[in-house]
C-alpha cells in the first residue's frame, strides 16, 4: 500500500488462457494498433528513416506491420493480450464472427454449476421440476463436463431422463418412469457409498432389477456439481436448495437418510453456465392464430 492509501489491485489473469482464435484476435488487433499509431504519426508529418531522429520527425517502426521488429511487435502484442485477457477475466465471450457457421448448433442446451461449487464428500441433494415433459436430462456431473457431448453419452455425466425414463452414463439404460409435467425429480449423490440416485415426486426410482441405485461404485475423482440439459423449447425449473423449504420432496426423501440441500448455507446464488450453441428459433408472426409468444426470463431459475 502507497502512502496515499493506493494498493493497485488488477484482475489476476493467471487462469485465463487464450484460443487460437483469440490468439488470431491479439494479432489483427496488435497490426491495426500499429497502422492506427502510424496513421496519426504521417498526419503529424513524421517519415521514415533507419534510426529514430525526434528533431526531424524521423522513425524506424513506420514501416508495414510485417516489417517491424519483432520486439516493437511483442510489446504490442503484449498489452493487446493483456486487455483480451481481461475482457475474457470480466466474463465476456471473445469468438470470431464466422465461428457460429462452423460451430454446428445443437438444439440441447447444457446447465451446469460453476466448478468450484463441486461435491467431493458428503451427501447432497437437489431439485428439478419438469415443467414441459420433452427431452431433458438432470444429475450429476464431472466439473469437465463437456458442452459439445450429448449429456451422459460419455463418462462424464450420470443423468436421468424422464422423457424416455432412462439413465444416462456412457450410454443409457432403462431407468425409473416417464415424468408427467409438473413432476419433480429429486437428485441425489452419496459420496460414503458411493452412488447416485433419483426420486419422482418423492418416490425412489428403481432399475428394471429393482434396484435404487441409479448410479454405483462411483469414484470420486474431481467431484461433482450438478448438470441438465434441456432440449428445443423445454422448460425446467432447478432448485439448488439454498431455500431448504423451498424444496418440495426434500422433507419426504433426503433428509431422513442424511442428505444435505446442494446450496444449503449459501448467502450468494450459485453461479450457473449454459452451453453456448444456440438452438434455432423462428420468428413467430404477431397474427398468428395459435402461437403466442410470452418471455419468461425466470423459467430457468439460476
Ligand atoms: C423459502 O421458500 C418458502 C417456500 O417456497 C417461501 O415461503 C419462503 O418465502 C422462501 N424464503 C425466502 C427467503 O425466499
Amino acid at each position: 500500500v502507497m502512502t496515499n492509501g493506493y494498493k493497485p489491485a488488477p484482475l489476476d489473469l493467471n487462469h485465463v488462457k487464450l484460443t487460437p482464435n483469440q490468439n488470431q484476435l491479439v494479432e489483427k488487433l496488435a497490426e491495426n494498433g500499429h497502422n492506427v499509431w502510424a496513421r496519426d504519426r504521417v498526419r503529424q508529418g513524421w517519415t521514415y528513416s533507419i534510426v529514430q531522429d525526434i528533431v526531424n520527425k524521423r522513425n524506424p517502426r513506420l514501416v508495414p506491420y510485417n516489417l517491424l521488429d519483432e520486439r516493437t511487435k511483442k510489446t504490442n502484442r503484449d498489452s493487446v493480450n493483456n486487455a483480451v485477457r481481461t475482457l475474457i477475466g470480466y466474463g465476456y465471450n471473445i469468438e470470431p464472427p464466422d465461428q457460429e457457421s462452423n460451430v454446428k448448433t445443437t438444439s440441447v442446451r447444457i446447465f451446469r454449476a460453476e466448478k468450484s461449487y463441486a461435491v467431493t464428500q458428503g451427501k447432497w441433494y437437489f431439485e428439478f421440476e419438469a415443467i414441459t415433459t420433452g427431452e431433458m436430462r438432470v444429475g450429476w456431473a464431472r466439473p469437465c463436463v463437456r458442452s459439445d457431448t450429448e449429456l451422459g453419452a460419455d463418462e462424464l455425466a450420470y443423468v436421468f431422463n424422464g422423457n424416455k425414463a432412462q439413465r444416462w452414463h456412457v450410454g443409457n439404460e432403462p431407468f425409473g418412469r416417464q415424468w408427467l409435467s409438473g413432476d419433480v425429480v429429486g437428485c441425489m449423490i452419496d459420496l460414503n457409498e458411493m452412488n447416485i440416485m433419483f426420486t419422482l415426486n418423492g418416490e425412489m426410482l428403481i432399475s428394471d432389477s429393482g434396484s435404487e441405485m441409479a448410479f454405483k461404485d462411483i469414484e470420486i475423482g474431481e467431484g461433482f456439481i450438478p448438470v441438465c440439459a434441456l432440449g428445443l423449447s423445454q422448460v425446467g425449473r432447478i432448485n439448488l436448495g439454498q431455500n431448504v423449504s423451498s424444496l418440495k420432496y426434500f422433507a419426504i426423501c433426503g433428509l431422513q437418510e442424511g442428505f444435505e440441500p446442494f446450496a444449503i448455507n449459501m448467502k450468494r446464488d450459485i453461479t450457473m453456465w449454459f452451453s453456448k450453441s444456440l438452438a434455432q428459433f423462428v420468428p413467430v408472426p404477431t397474427d398468428h392464430h395459435h402461437i403466442e409468444v410470452a418471455h419468461h426470463s425466470n423459467l430457468i431459475k439460476l
